[in-house]
């Protein structure tokens, strides 16, 4: 239990729904805060196309120094129609971000929760079970290689060296481990001259790993896969874009892409954690959009923070919250992006009571062996 740590967090709300499912989020770190013996305090800033209005930049220097001093970021989401076109887009800014707080794994979990399998698109016994961690390169690929644009032609370069390979390859095999021991490496080998270096370096990397199982499948496979047997994959490790466009699928097998939260992690330094939808601009400012991706984000952080149980605590919330009925209006119901989040509060001071005796019985033990 790490009583009596403070930790500052970086709060970026970004654009359309992106400040309402965050706010959420926050308001369920603060009673967790205040409950738990511990002080973490929020820092709020303008990132994305609200920083362009505010200060001209999707990421000012100061939001990047704030970033980089912070314990974790929490973010929202970024983008939308009114900054589309500006030669430095708000979606700039946070691939800035990430490259600049040297974020090369994105850790997307999803699952089908027992007893909702009702909420996915796919027949219930195709759905039953599924439990994928998609593994993401985030920091290299065609997101980061050199483009060319002019009317008649245009060029993005995709790049991936060996060692950025070998280290997201770690990363999806250290999880397997603590997960089913199955890695799938998913790439474009038959095409892709950067996907024939992922496919060799993944070999080699597995070696290191013998209690884990890999396999490889092309992309266009995987997709397919991923929606008529989902119960197939574990781990997926795989690189930037298609693990964009995967965890995107993936999340509606649960029931919406309102559900999933990630973790952008490094070697070092603080990581970023953020739903994996958009700024979903379409029902933005409706208070209709589901937090459940920024609470799990949420709990994400408080895990890699060294606070596992308090993340399992306010993860276990969100599930009961779901299982109860409360519902958004993405899974096919009525209760607002508010609604929702104050269910999963409550859910929490239900079960803080039960942790405050805990923690007392805890500090009684500790004063009589002291
Ligand atoms: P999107 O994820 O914002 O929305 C896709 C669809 O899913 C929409 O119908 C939307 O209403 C719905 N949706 C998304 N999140 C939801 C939630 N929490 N609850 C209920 N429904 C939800 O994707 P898009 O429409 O392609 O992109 C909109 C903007 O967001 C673009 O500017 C895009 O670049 C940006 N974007 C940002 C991020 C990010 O900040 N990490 C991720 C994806 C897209
Ligand atoms: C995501 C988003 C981003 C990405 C965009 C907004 C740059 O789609 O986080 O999944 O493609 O990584
Ligand atoms: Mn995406």
């Amino acid at each position: 239990m790490n009583k009596d740590r403070d930790m500052n967090i970086v709060v970026l709300p970004g654009d359309g729904a992106g400040p309402e499912v965050s706010a959420e989020a926050v308001k369920c770190l603060e009673l967790l805060s205040d409950h738990c013996g511990l002080d973490l305090r929020f820092e709020t800033l303008d990132f994305g196309g609200a920083a362009i209005d505010t200060a001209g930049s999707p990421l000012p220097d100061s939001t990047l120094a704030a970033c980089k001093g912070a314990d974790a970021v929490l973010m929202g989401a970024v983008g939308g129609p009114r900054w589309d076109g500006r030669p430095e887009m708000p979606e700039a800014g946070l691939l800035k971000l990430r490259r600049a707080l040297g974020l090369f794994a994105n850790l997307r979990p999803a699952r089908v929760i027992p007893g909702l399998e009702a909420l996915s698109p796919l027949r219930a016994d195709v759905a039953e079970g599924a439990d994928v961690l998609v593994v993401r390169e985030l920091t290299g690929g065609v997101y980061f290689g050199e483009r060319t644009f002019s009317e008649e032609a245009a060029s993005d370069l995709c790049v991936y060296s060996r060692a950025e390979i070998e280290r997201i390859a770690h990363v999806a095999f250290q999880a397997a481990r603590r997960r089913g021991r199955k890695v799938t490496s998913v790439d474009k080998a038959n095409v892709m001259a950067t996907s024939k270096l992922w496919r060799r370096t993944v070999v080699e990397v597995a070696e290191q790993y013998p209690g884990v199982a890999l396999d490889h499948m092309y992309v266009d496979a995987a997709a397919m896969a991923l929606v008529t047997n989902p119960r197939r994959f574990d781990v997926i490790l795989t690189e930037n874009m298609f693990g964009d466009i995967l965890s995107d699928e993936l999340s509606v097998i649960g029931g919406s892409i309102g559900l999933l939260g990630s973790a952008s992690v490094g070697e070092t330094g603080p990581g970023l954690f953020e739903p994996i939808h958009g700024s979903a601009i379409d029902i933005a400012g409706l208070d209709i959009a589901n937090p459940s991706g920024a609470i799990a984000s949420a709990a994400m952080m408080l895990e890699h923070l060294g606070l596992a149980d308090m993340g399992h605590i306010l993860g276990e919330a969100l599930r009961k919250t779901l299982l109860a009925g409360c519902r958004t209006a993405d899974l096919g119901g009525s209760a607002r992006c508010s609604e929702f989040g104050e269910t999963v509060r409550e859910y929490l001071r239900r079960r803080l009571v039960h942790y405050d005796v805990h923690l007392e019985l805890v500090t009684m033990n500790r004063g009589c062996c002291a």
